[in-house]
């Protein structure tokens, strides 16, 4: 929709919504080129605010691929970091000076003495001192030309938390629990993220001529949304660039999906209503007014902006029937589809009435958290239903949980040569077990984790009753590091996905559709599907083949864009309880445990539940609890 169209918009900073991360990337890429070319053919050095993170990657990258091919030089520029943690040494994996070198200035043309970034080795009584003199340096070099942001969950710029004054400058600060657990992933655990930082304060970002701000994915939406439309509070400190005359925020469309013009348009402007539009209005009124589709009125419609989608369906009760059989059509116990049944208002087809179905697994746990209640209907309604883990998933099994199988297998190994030296054999990877858990983890315990996990994968299959040759183990390449950094995709990724798809020639594939994760391993496999299923295109197979998307991580799609809706039984739900289970490794206790303390069966369980509590209270049939699917279209 055209921003120009809008009467009022509630945003009060300037913002550009883009389809994709790499395409504003890109754009924030051109606006640094030609600030950095404006002020070099005027002889000037040109000073650049950074941030590290994981929004700015595809900036930075963009940057270097416009040096090595457009010839942008980086000769007079000088940079000055936001933020590094405290205490770190330099050369640590998490380090925002590694970062900056990893990611930007190792792959350009930068002086050394140009680039500046908080100093986070130094005594704790020379902080004082240190942060005094990165802020006069920042003025020395003429003040900041144009600084690059990205925002935390807690509606951090830099560092500068909750409770940060709007004229605070570089300085030692605390950091928020919000953000530590949002670092845990990168240092491996919450308890080894620092629990300081040294940060530009909002004074110092405040100064610079020109702002920038990104955002990617639904995870920063409504921080986003509190930023552009709440009043300016010390609670949200990234609200204080409401202040600044020139700031942009450039945002993908999952950070901008709580904006309201964009949830609910409807509120702000005269709408275009097509098919998405009216059934997500619907819906939003059946909440707001808490009542079932079927009861709304043409009073409800009017009270909240929807008159014209009134006189588009000539009453409200035509456009409530219309929409609650939209809605009913989506439920169904088939997920295979309904042998011998009219199909034409089901999700799926009947025919061919034993399908064989493919369901890929980013991590080897995500099939039956996310679909396990749907997994074990196939199962039973007598389906070929095959499961492919795609990675192997190993960096999330605890040492101590490597250790204890480690001992096993040496012991055992032992016991059965009778005490023999051939135990030994194990030493190594015991050996290794000792290394430093902030760095790389080693090949050999990576092996021993990943078979863990296989372990629990083949269990749980083995629990809904598919024959072991029908779990397909991929290990992609791109996510074998060692680290939370991962590679990007290549042809062996996209090659092992195409030769098992060819294997099983699907009539259905499922796969986690989390394309609204940056830079998450979820995107990465479905990317790696979608690639797969592009080559695979022109094979006859193909024309039959169906995918259906899960949403992998913890949230659900909202009812709106469900296409399909398993419900579940109180006794399915407890078979996917248990299936669950079998994942011992990632349960009580995790490696990568996140800012909620549930186990990941409580978590589905809750999911599922409250989608079918959303159903019901739109006026459809109370079910226990509901998996959800949208149909991914070519
Ligand atoms: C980084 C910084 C932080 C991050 C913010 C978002 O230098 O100052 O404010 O920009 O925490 O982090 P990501 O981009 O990883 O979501």
């Amino acid at each position: 929709m055209n921003k120009e169209n809008f009467k009022e918009l509630p945003e009060r900073i300037d913002t550009r919504v883009f389809r994709s991360s790499n395409i504003a990337s890109k754009a924030i890429a051109d606006r640094i080129a030609q600030v950095i070319r404006e002020k070099a053919r005027k002889n000037r050095k040109c000073v650049l605010g950074l941030a590290t993170g994981s929004s700015p990657k595809g900036v930075y990258k963009e940057l270097i691929r416009l040096h090595n091919e457009e010839g942008l030089s980086f000769k007079n520029v000088v940079t000055f970091n936001l933020d590094e943690y405290y205490p770190m040494k330099d050369g640590t994996l998490q380090s925002y000076w590694r970062f900056m070198h990893e990611q930007f200035f190792d792959h350009i043309d930068i002086s050394p003495e140009n680039i500046h970034i908080p100093n986070g080795t130094l005594g704790i009584d020379e902080a004082r001192a240190y942060c005094d003199s990165y802020e006069t340096a920042i003025q020395e070099a003429g003040g900041l030309d144009l600084q690059i942001l990205g925002i935390g969950r807690t509606g951090h710029i830099g560092f500068n938390e909750p409770g940060s004054g709007a004229n605070s400058l570089t300085r030692l600060i605390t950091l928020d629990n919000l953000t530590r657990i949002d670092a845990a992933k990168d240092f491996f655990g919450l308890e080894h993220v620092p629990k300081k930082a040294i940060t530009m304060g909002v004074g110092t970002i405040l100064n610079a001529k020109e702002i920038i701000l990104m955002a990617w994915g639904e995870g920063k939406a409504s921080i986003i949304r509190e930023t552009l439309e709440d009043h300016i509070t010390d609670q949200v400190p990234a609200t204080y660039l409401q202040t600044h005359a020139n700031c942009t925020f450039y945002l993908d469309e999952e950070a901008a999906s709580e904006l309201t013009r964009i949830k609910t348009p409807w509120l702000v402007d005269r709408c275009e209503w097509d098919a998405t539009l009216s059934k997500r209005a619907v819906v939003w009124l059946c909440q707001k007014t808490s009542k079932p589709i079927l009861k709304l009125t043409d009073r409800d419609y009017n009270d909240y902006g929807m008159g014209d989608l009134v006189s588009k369906h000539g009453s409200a009760y035509e456009l409530n029937i219309h929409l609650f059989n939209q809605i009913q059509n989506t439920i169904t116990g088939w997920p295979g589809g309904k042998p011998n049944a009219d199909d034409s208002r089901r999700p799926e087809r009947a025919k061919p009435e034993k399908k064989r179905v493919l369901i890929f697994s980013p991590h080897p746990d995500d099939d039956v958290i996310s679909m396990g209640g749907t997994f074990l209907r196939l199962v039973d309604q007598g389906h070929e239903v095959h499961v492919a883990y795609q990675t192997s998933g190993n960096i999330a099994v605890a040492d101590h949980e490597a250790l204890r199988f480690a001992e096993f297998a040496r012991d055992y190994h032992s016991y059965l040569s009778n005490g023999s030296a051939q135990g030994e054999l194990y030493d190594k990877a015991l050996e290794q077990l000792t290394y430093d858990s902030d760095d790389v983890t080693p090949l050999e315990i990576r092996k021993i984790k990943g078979l863990i996990r296989r372990g629990e994968a083949i269990g749980a299959c083995r629990y809904f009753g598919i024959p072991d040759q029908q779990v397909h183990y991929l290990d992609l390449p791109f996510y074998e590091t060692g680290k939370v950094e991962k590679n990007p995709l290549g042809h062996d990724d996209i090659k092992i996905m195409t030769d098992i798809i060819r294997e099983v020639k699907p009539h259905q594939v499922y796969a986690a559709g989390d394309l609204a994760d940056p830079h998450g391993t979820h995107e990465v496999c479905l990317r790696a599907l979608l690639k797969a299923l592009e080559e695979l295109k022109s094979e006859s197979f193909m024309n039959d083949g169906w995918v259906w998307l899960y949403r992998g991580a913890w949230h659900e799609y909202s009812i709106d864009e469900i296409e399909m809706a398993i419900p579940l039984s109180p006794d399915e739900l407890m078979k996917k309880r248990i299936a669950i289970w079998r994942h011992q490794s990632q349960k009580d206790g995790v490696v990568f445990q996140g800012q909620d303390s549930r186990e990941f069966w409580q978590r589905a369980e809750d999911r599922n539940k409250e989608t079918a509590e959303l159903y019901n209270q739109l006026g459809f049939a109370e079910y226990e609890a509901i998996e959800a699917f949208r149909r991914y279209k070519f």
